[in-house]
């Protein structure tokens, strides 16, 4: 069995029953995100505090990747400080992927990255006045 054969297993497993999936009521933050390439979005929403993400939900309507990226995400950043998910690259979350995607699909895998990174930027400046 290869390497992507394994990782279209955990992807799809994060697909059919995706983690901190749902909604967070009265959060500290939210968003959404479209993909401008299909239209696809995802609500986010995040509870904070003493700097770190206290509770991350999301309702995703898109593709298997995009869903199953946004699981993985949340299962990776839950309870982390804000400053050190801000330092994840859009590469750590292509390689929490573990596969090899052209643009297309990338835009679909960095979806969730890009809603989180929005709301912890802003975030750290309404923290910072
Ligand atoms: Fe729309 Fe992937 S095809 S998010």
């Amino acid at each position: 069995m290869s390497d992507d054969i394994i990782y279209s297993a955990i992807i799809d497993e994060h697909y059919e029953e995706p983690r901190n999936f749902g909604k967070i009521e009265d959060p500290d933050e939210d968003i959404m995100e479209t993909n401008p390439t299909c239209g696809d979005t995802i609500a986010m929403y995040l509870r904070l505090g003493d700097g770190k993400i206290r509770e991350i939900k999301y309702v995703a309507r898109g593709c298997l990747i995009s869903v199953a990226s946004a699981s993985i995400l949340s299962e990776r950043v839950s309870g982390k400080d804000v400053s050190e998910v801000l330092k994840m690259s859009k590469n750590d979350i292509l390689s929490y992927l573990g596969l090899d995607l052209g643009p297309a699909r990338e835009k679909c895998a960095l979806l969730s990255y890009d809603a989180l990174i929005k709301m912890l930027r802003k975030y750290e400046k309404e923290a910072k006045k």
